[in-house]
């Protein structure tokens, strides 16, 4: 199914509900794609870095022009206005929304090399992304730098990727929903009501999105120009553990590159010093988790979602926050090895748990893989080995669905969905 999703430069998730290239599905779709093709996974990444702005960012959707206007919303003239865009550098000759998602692509880039060293250094692969990798890392890490941490802020659900995680219900609350007359959800036309966000959270994504194109999709970080950072300003776990996670891979990328010794690069030792600015900033001590730190408020968000999770993928985290992590996501909050088959992507007792609805409950194969991944490197083989052959069964049941429920594994959302496909794949290798 992954030929079938695949438009000639790229993969799309799903044929009908996503019918463009997205940045995180395509990173990981590719890091499942290099068992099967690598030429084909270079081929992804290098498309969406093609779309990279002067800024350094990497817009979140790089649309195809062969799909029809109104088969998704929202389209490329939302994202487009007379002068959105111009100075953060957008590119011509392609059309792309202006918000980001996690920064997984060094990470894929890295994997895909090693798929066929041979071939990536007889295309150069390495050599032409790494500056577009470099600039992305440090767009982020500056322009994005909006609590003057180091960590990076995300202005829009869209750009952390669990759009209706009940961890943004606080700091959305304070955005008004757009008339809802003003736009038609395309999503809709292809996915049952009950599985995705509500209209009254689209509202909020479309106003929030508007607002940032209307100031010309400038940031609040370090080199920004705008000044106040928005209803919407979040630093996110999972996003910083992504940014983290790919500035080691980038480590391995320059020093492949350049024939140097990784171990002791400047920037495997800012990934190691950012690991620390994450457990300062956003680990919970009290919940044995990572929260989300909502910026206007500047509080933790006592919300516990599965992106508290995902920092153990990194290897230098504290060994006491390691094992807390283990145990909580073994607990009734998440019940990995016992009450779920797959990691919920919220609170099993929290008071928004809805087993269908999008990231309010469901379980999600990226987020289950990160997690298996990050049982593996603390040596949680049994639980990473269980876990993994649940993620296959319920992709298999499902016809790798887009997400299912964590308790039964009974598909959601969209079917023959991009990541499930190229995920599963990476675990049968
Ligand atoms: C959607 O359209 O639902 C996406 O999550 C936004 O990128």
């Amino acid at each position: 199914m992954l030929w079938a999703n695949w438009t000639g430069t790229s993969t799309v998730p799903s044929l009908a509900l996503y019918p463009h290239q997205w940045s995180w599905d395509s990173a990981f779709i590719a890091i499942g794609l290099r068992h099967l093709s690598p030429l084909r996974a270079q081929l992804e990444l290098e498309t969406l870095l093609a779309a990279q702005w002067g800024d350094g960012r990497v817009p979140h959707i790089v649309f195809n022009d062969a799909v029809p206007p109104g088969a998704y919303f929202p389209g490329p003239d939302f994202w487009r206005s007379a002068t959105a865009g111009r100075r953060a550098g957008a590119p011509g000759g392609v059309q792309t929304s202006g918000i980001v998602q996690p920064p997984v692509h060094a990470l894929a880039a890295w994997l895909v090399h090693r798929a066929d060293p041979g071939l990536s250094r007889a295309r150069s692969f390495l050599a032409r992304l790494r500056p577009r990798l470099a600039a992305w890392h440090r767009y982020l890490m500056t322009a994005r730098d909006a609590g003057g941490a180091g960590l990076a802020a995300v202005l829009h659900p869209w750009e952390q990727g669990m759009d209706n995680s009940p961890c943004w219900d606080g700091p959305l609350s304070r955005v008004e929903p757009a008339d809802p007359g003003a736009f038609r959800r395309a999503d809709l036309d292809h996915g049952a009501p009950g599985d995705r966000p509500t209209d009254t959270d689209y509202g909020r994504y479309v106003r929030l999105a508007a607002q940032y194109r209307d100031q010309g999709y400038e940031d609040a970080g370090r080199d920004g120009t705008r000044r106040d950072p928005g209803a919407f300003s979040v630093e996110d776990p999972a996003f910083n553990a992504l940014l983290i996670t790919s500035e080691y891979a980038l480590a391995l990328i320059e020093a492949e590159l350049d024939g140097t010794e990784c171990r002791s690069s400047e920037r495997r030792e800012r990934a190691r010093a950012l690991t620390d600015t994450l457990v300062a900033r956003l680990w919970d001590p009290a919940r044995a988790l990572f929260l989300c730190r909502d910026l206007r408020s500047d509080r933790l968000i006592a919300e516990r979602g599965v992106t508290g999770l995902i920092p153990l993928v990194l290897p230098a985290l504290p060994p006491a926050v390691t094992a807390a992590l283990v145990r909580t996501a073994r607990g009734p909050h998440f019940g990995l090895g016992g009450a779920t088959r797959l990691v919920p992507s919220y609170d099993l007792t929290g008071p928004a748990f809805d087993p269908r609805r999008y990231w309010r409950g469901p379980a999600w194969f990226n987020t289950n893989w990160l997690v298996a991944k990050g049982l593996r490197l603390h040596g949680e083989l049994p639980l990473a080995d269980r876990l993994r052959a649940a993620m296959l069964d319920a992709a298999d049941a499902s016809d790798f669905a887009e997400y299912v429920d964590p308790y039964t594994g009974a598909g959601r959302g969209a079917r023959r969905f991009g990541w499930t496909a190229a995920l599963t794949l990476d675990l049968l290798r």
